[in-house]
């Protein structure tokens, strides 16, 4: 068995900030390092990339007087660096839509959903000021249901009605707020219509898939599926492959989708393994796709659909890992009103891997959830550094105070229901935390982690080791070679989330290579009479400080960071 790990394409004209991260970078690389080690790390890739045609760019290019793709470069590689470099984001090909291969890709995909494709006339805005068509959410005006003064061309956000550019009162350009006028234009469209049975079939026949994601497909087949437009007349955007549509271009979510498929394929292009994309596409393969919940409808019902309609057995997402939404501190996140924290501070505020633990922790699994900086610092400081540091560190501290740093071995004979209840725990935690991961619930997973800390501190208060050793050293000793391969278990548990420091814990446990271990056997005795444990050193370290102070910090740095941004996401 495959298992393909997706987070979905960040758009390339804004820094990611944390909710971005949790709700699809962040969970999809804690995902495929756990599946990295339960399925073998040939047998799962992990992709995303840029999202980076579409309208907004193209305007802001034209702004600034420049090619869209001088700004899109920029933006790409400071997002990439970011990414790979300080978030620790195990991407096997962190691609872009501009890439050769993508776009060849899509060209040739579009033509082999041909028997779901028509050609139609349709009435565009345009504005003739920025010389452009305003499609979708690019002409705002007044809603004629509820008066909302900002609705937009698709959709009313305010009363949720549908609504077509026609419908709007005083229409107007987002740009640049004059009022379009109305031109005919040829598009290409994908009628859904006609998928619309076999992707009911499909949804209901899928176990894996979170209830709450099918809510939302059904709820939109429910409705009835409508063809849409696959064309756009843009110029920024992957030429339209269609005869007779040499000056369009594809609407990005009906290419941005398909960066799925074609960065499988890049990857092993580059590795010179051309045909081996298929096995992540076709027969025996599982998909996880780790999106916002906003992504929903394109994940559960347009790219399954554009799959079938090729009628070349491609394989739909198992599970789409879908997230409510992150708040900061109560407010929604806002680039123009500063409200948030972006990827690059972060790393000026605290260590990478504290951000992604305290992250997961505060992940909105089952409703929007609040980000604060008091519960990032309670996690760090209580569950990080007491429940699991302290917990670990007194277990190897004693292996060195009573038994020279080597782990003293177990006497069957001695072991007590305690040892043994504990043991049963150890054994269980990474199959538990496995499962939850495969059901979107990586935070509730990460409860199985600090259980097991949490068991093993109240399991050596119960079974004084340190008063043990005084009486009866083999009984001390059976307590803490359970407990040593308890640390072990820990550390792999603890790998998906923080890898620099699950290997910094396996080497004190005089190991080496975490990332090389079997999640399956996590939980196996492996460390016995005779191991040599390595030097041990505080795990952790508490954070000293405020609330008020962390966010005093992330003000000082957010001017430095800012000014070396490139040009299109400042
Ligand atoms: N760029 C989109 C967003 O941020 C997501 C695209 S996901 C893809 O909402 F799969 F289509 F790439
Ligand atoms: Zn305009």
């Amino acid at each position: 068995m495959k298992v393909f790990v997706a987070s979905a394409w960040p758009y390339v004209n804004a820094v990611p900030h944390l909710g971005t991260m949790i709700g699809s970078v962040l969970s999809a690389d804690v995902f495929a390092r756990y599946a990295r080690l339960k399925y073998g790390k040939e047998n799962v890739l992990f992709v995303s990339g840029s999202d980076e045609h579409g309208t907004p760019i193209e305007v802001e290019a034209r702004k600034k007087g420049v090619d869209p793709k001088v700004l899109t470069d920029a933006a790409h590689e400071y997002v990439r660096r970011y990414f790979l470099e300080v978030w620790e984001i195990s991407y096997d090909n962190y691609t872009r839509t501009e890439s050769e291969v993508h776009k060849d890709f899509v060209r040739k995909f579009l033509l082999d959903m041909s028997n779901y494709i028509f050609v139609q006339e349709e009435e565009v805005p345009y504005c003739e000021y920025d010389k452009l068509f305003l499609p979708d959410r690019f002409v705002a005006g007044t809603c004629p249901y509820c008066g909302f003064p900002d609705a937009r061309g698709d959709q009313c956000d305010n009363c949720g009605r549908l609504l077509t550019p026609r419908l709007l009162i005083n229409p107007r350009c987002v740009f640049c707020g004059r009022t379009p006028v109305f031109k005919v234009t040829k598009h290409w469209f994908f009628d859904l219509s006609k998928l619309q049975h076999m992707l009911r079939e499909w949804l209901e026949s899928s176990k894996e898939m979170p209830q709450h994601v099918k809510a939302v497909a059904f709820s939109w087949l429910e409705e009835g599926l409508k063809p849409r437009s696959l064309t756009r007349d843009n110029k920024w955007g992957i030429p339209a492959p269609f005869e007779g549509s040499q000056d369009k271009t594809v609407y990005v979510w009906f290419e941005a989708l398909l960066g799925y498929i074609s960065a499988t394929i890049e990857y092993f292009k580059n590795i010179g393994q051309e045909e081996r994309w298929k096995e992540f596409w076709f027969g025996d393969v599982r998909s996880f796709y780790f999106i916002g919940k906003d992504n929903i409808p394109f994940h559960a019902i347009i790219f399954p659909a554009m799959l079938m309609a090729t009628g070349k057995g491609y394989v739909n997402p198992t599970v789409v890992a879908a997230t409510e939404y992150l708040l900061y501190e109560g407010q929604k996140f806002s680039k123009s009103r500063r409200i948030g924290v972006w990827i690059d501070e972060a790393k000026e505020i605290m260590d990478i891997e504290y951000w992604r633990f305290a992250l997961i922790r505060q992940r909105p699994e089952e409703r929007d959830t609040n980000f604060t900086w008091k519960e990032t610092l309670r996690i760090v400081n209580t569950e990080l550094n007491d429940d699991i540091g302290n917990y670990v560190n007194r277990v190897l501290s004693m292996i060195n105070r009573y038994f020279d740093g080597v782990v003293p071995g177990i006497n069957e004979t001695l072991l007590k229901e305690a040892d043994r209840n504990y043991m049963r725990l150890i054994s269980e935690a990474p199959r538990k935390m496995g499962e939850l991961f495969e059901q979107n619930k990586l935070k509730a997973g990460t409860e199985e982690l600090l259980k097991l800390a949490r068991e093993g501190n109240a399991y050596l208060n119960q079974r004084e080791p340190w008063a043990l050793a005084k009486i009866n050293k083999e009984e001390a000793g059976n307590v803490l070679t359970v407990g040593v391969n308890s640390v072990r278990a820990i550390a792999i548990m603890l790998y998906p989330l923080m890898p620099r420091h699950a290997e910094k814990l396996y080497n004190m446990l005089g190991l080496s290579n975490v990332e090389g271990e079997r999640w399956d056997e996590a939980g196996e005795m492996r460390l016995n009479k005779g191991h040599r444990i390595g030097k041990v050193e505080p795990l952790f370290r508490k954070i000293e400080l405020t609330p008020e102070e962390l966010e005093g910090k992330l003000k000082e740095v957010r001017h430095k960071v800012e000014k070396e941004r490139p040009e299109l996401l400042r």
